[in-house]
Formats: C-alpha cells, sequence, structure tokens
C-alpha cells in the first residue's frame, strides 16, 4: 500500500498527544516530523511533550520547536483544562535525545522539499508555523498537497462565543492559509462536538489497560475522580477527529465551502466565516467536516493501542 506522507503540526496538548500516536500507529500514514508550535501551552512545553511522546512511543523522527503568534500577543490554553503541563495525568519519562537543530518552520521546510506535491500536514494548532512557512518560501505552497486541521467552526466557538481556540490564537495566520489555496479539509468544533466520547465508551476502549491505554486514559483524565470526573456530556477529542480524517478522509461526510477568517472583528477576532450558502459567490477553498462515523473513529484508536501495545 503507498503510504500517505505526514508532517505534524501540533501543540501537545492531550488531544494532540492522541492524534499524534493515532498517526504513528496507522498502517497507511508514513510520519515523517513533528513540528510544535505555541499554543495550549508556551512553545517549550509544547515542544518538550512532543519530544517525550515521539521518544516514548519510538516515533523515531525529528522533532521541532516552533513560534509564537506575530501579530497577537500569545494566550495559553488556561491549564485547568489540560493540566499544568497540558499532557492531563499523563508522566512521561524525559527524553534522553534532542530537538532537530531546525525550527519547525524549517524543518516543513526541509521535508515538503524533500517529497514535493506529496506531503499531507495534520495542523492541531495555531497555524503559526505554517503561516510563517508560506511567507519565507512562497514556492513551497504548491508542493504541499494538503493540510487537514483541527479548527475553526461553522457556528460558534469554543473559546470565545464565535471562535475556536487554535483560529483565535493566531487568526492573522489562519487567514493565510486559508487563503493559500492549498487543499484544505476543516475538521471544526461542529464535528467534534457531534462526536462525543462517553465514560462507558472509555471503559470499553481503554478496558485492555496496556501501556497505550493507560496512556490514553492519563491523558484524558480517566478513569475519573470526584474532584475531576469524566464530565457527563463526554468528551471532545478535538485533535484525534483531524488525526481519523488524515488516516481515512471517508470517515467524515464532507462539504465544499469558501471560507476566511475575520481579523478586525473587535469581539469576532478569530472566527472561521463559513460562506455555507454561497452568498460572496467566492470559489470553495475548504472541505469543511460535518459528521463523523463513531464507531471507525474507536475502531482507529482501538487498533492503535492494540499495534502500540
Ligand atoms: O479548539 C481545540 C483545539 O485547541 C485543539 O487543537 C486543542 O489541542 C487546543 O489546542
Ligand atoms: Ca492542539
Amino acid at each position: 500500500m503507498k503510504k500517505v506522507p505526514v508532517i505534524m503540526d501540533c501543540d501537545p496538548g492531550n488531544d494532540d498527544a492522541l492524534a499524534l500516536i493515532m498517526v504513528h500507529a496507522a498502517e497507511n500514514i508514513d510520519l515523517r516530523a513533528v513540528t510544535t508550535v505555541a499554543g495550549n501551552l508556551n512553545r517549550d512545553i509544547t515542544a518538550k511533550n512532543g519530544l517525550e511522546i515521539a521518544e516514548y512511543f519510538n516515533m523515531k523522527v525529528p522533532v521541532s520547536k516552533g513560534c509564537y503568534p506575530i501579530m497577537k500577543k500569545f494566550e495559553a490554553l488556561d491549564i485547568s483544562i489540560m493540566g499544568a503541563a497540558g499532557m492531563g495525568n499523563a508522566v512521561l519519562p524525559q527524553a534522553k535525545g534532542s530537538y532537530s537543530p531546525l525550527n519547525s518552520v524549517e524543518l516543513l521546510h526541509q521535508e515538503i522539499r524533500k517529497a514535493p506535491g506529496e506531503i499531507q500536514i495534520l495542523a492541531t494548532a495555531p497555524l503559526t508555523n505554517i503561516a510563517l512557512l508560506l511567507s519565507v518560501y512562497p514556492e513551497v505552497r504548491d508542493m504541499i498537497k494538503g493540510i487537514t486541521m483541527m479548527g475553526g467552526a461553522v457556528e460558534g466557538g469554543n473559546h470565545t462565543p464565535r471562535t475556536e481556540f487554535n483560529i483565535y490564537t493566531d487568526a492573522e495566520a489562519a487567514k493565510i492559509v486559508f487563503q493559500s489555496g492549498i487543499p484544505i479539509r476543516m475538521i471544526g468544533i461542529d464535528v467534534t462536538y457531534r462526536t462525543p466520547v462517553y465514560e462507558e465508551e472509555l471503559d470499553e476502549l481503554l478496558a485492555c489497560r496496556n501501556k497505550t491505554a493507560k496512556f490514553i486514559g492519563d491523558l484524558m483524565f480517566y478513569p475519573g475522580t470526584k474532584e475531576r470526573p469524566v464530565p457527563q456530556e463526554g468528551l471532545f477529542i478535538w485533535d484525534a477527529l483531524a488525526a481519523a480524517a488524515v488516516i481515512n478522509p471517508d470517515i467524515m461526510t464532507w462539504r465544499h465551502h469558501f471560507v476566511d477568517v475575520e481579523t478586525r472583528g473587535e469581539i469576532t477576532y478569530g472566527e472561521t466565516v463559513v460562506d455555507v450558502k454561497n452568498y460572496l459567490k467566492k470559489k470553495p477553498n475548504t472541505h469543511v467536516a460535518y459528521e463523523c462515523n463513531k464507531q471507525e473513529f474507536f475502531q482507529m484508536i482501538r487498533y492503535t493501542i492494540e499495534k502500540l501495545g
């Protein structure tokens, strides 16, 4: 089978961590590099988490440190959401290896030039690295096969009333990416909210309690405790759905829309404006995910647990 070469640009982050091990395990994915960026936490912590995950699961890929937003003051996520180190209850051994000598923009550039026209970028973080890449090396735009991103929303927000966190953190970067002409698959909060993972589903998924099952449970603060029960409404594992979409795009239903990003709104800064009714008569630039086949998603998690042991 021809494997899909993937670079994962991420800000681990507990859901990034699950997404990363899913693509690492997937038999049809050839993970080429992990480029990290400031997002859930500052760029040093997201890089540290990325390197520790890559080493713990023996990924043998370069891991790089990334950037902070340029046009907007960086604001990390509230640490109560993912825990102080951003990895839930998971604590991994300190990495023995080192980061790539290249920063994330340079590593993206290097790996894309090695496989022009083939690389699918799985972006599960603010799009700062990718926007900088396109600004510093505009010629790579036509060398990127596609970008599958977790970010944005057709309706609503998960960080402000109208914005999703990854886009809000660096809306100018997101605008550059959406306007780049690169084929984009957008997994927004809409499809994530429609794919909650309930406690009893975790009970079944993580029953084997091997190293990987335990790691995933720790990431998700599972099993719950009195202080922090698994929410009744279920868990929303944002980035894992984007990983599922890069492993098998048919897991989602898609609609093709024109999408742009608000960068001047006082209270709508970072909103992804999805032209569902084609009012603007602009050529659609984004495939937006609407529904996810939850059983297929769970099967990918089971496969990851079995494969990585
Ligand atoms: O809005 C969800 C996104 O914000 C995910 O990528 C999660 O990791 C956080 O960064
Ligand atoms: Ca993320």
